[in-house]
């Protein structure tokens, strides 16, 4: 998996164009920022260009990016130099380190179930007590979710490939003593959209993201768990 990300890292920022990006940015934000403070320590798990960091330290919060990808952390590098070279099953980070752990567009590359079981019990260790972690990824019940996976740039050449289930991440998150605060569906903004017709989509994002079921057919999931203190 490494190496088709260091492939295509020179253009992983083509495939996302800067007003898409910073929409999308803007929508995540409004619904997670409740659940940071000003002094939040957030990991960005396979962190890719590290493209939302300087938005993020622009809301004052504190980013450490961890990327598998040499070519990737090498462009990170340029936006943020908290990063550091790794894989998410074996973290370097010391137990309870980060207020958060956010992992984008991520889950969907390790293989599979039994994986990503894995990678939550090694983000679980890196979280404090209380702590949150933002898992956002592909809808599995988006019916343009498989053509996605097929046709994208960053998912269509690796083997690895595989939607996970926002239902399978609740019920291991419960599992493993977290509550699950919260499943925001958003994403019906295609990356083709010209900055000029935004305003459309804008409007028709707020819209659909109100009508029950209908909204459950957006193209991403958000599921925002909490970390039950022990004590
Ligand atoms: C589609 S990109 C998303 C990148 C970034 N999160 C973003 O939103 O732009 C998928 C990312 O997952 C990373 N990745 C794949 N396998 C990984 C692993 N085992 N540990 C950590 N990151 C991994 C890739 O290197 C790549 O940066």
């Amino acid at each position: 998996m490494k190496r088709h990300f260091d492939r295509i890292g020179h253009d992983y920022d083509k495939y996302h164009p800067e007003h898409i990006q910073k929409f999308y940015y803007s929508v995540r934000m409004s619904s997670l920022e409740k659940y940071l403070k000003s002094d939040s320590l957030i990991l960005d798990l396979g962190c890719g260009t590290g493209r939302h960091h300087l938005w993020y330290s622009q809301k004052g919060f504190t980013l450490v990016g961890a990327e598998p990808s040499f070519e990737l952390v090498k462009i990170a590098k340029t936006r943020n130099n908290k990063m550091v070279q790794a894989d998410a099953f074996t973290l370097p980070f010391a137990c309870e380190s980060f207020d958060c752990v956010l992992i984008v567009s991520v889950l969907h590359h390790l293989g599979g179930e039994k994986n990503v079981m894995k990678v939550l019990y090694e983000i679980d260790r890196v979280v404090k007590s209380g702590g949150y972690i933002f898992l956002i990824d592909h809808n599995v019940l988006c019916p343009y979710v498989p053509i996605l996976l097929k046709t994208f740039p960053t998912d269509r050449d690796d083997p690895n490939v595989m939607a996970i289930s926002q239902f399978f991440l609740q019920k291991v998150l419960r599992n493993m003593n977290y509550e699950v605060q919260k499943l925001v569906y958003y994403g019906w903004v295609p990356n083709i959209i010209p900055q000029s017709i935004m305003f459309l989509f804008r409007s028709l994002e707020t819209i659909l993201a109100q009508i029950p079921l209908v909204k459950m057919l957006s193209a991403q999931y958000i599921v925002v768990a909490r970390k039950i203190s022990n004590v």
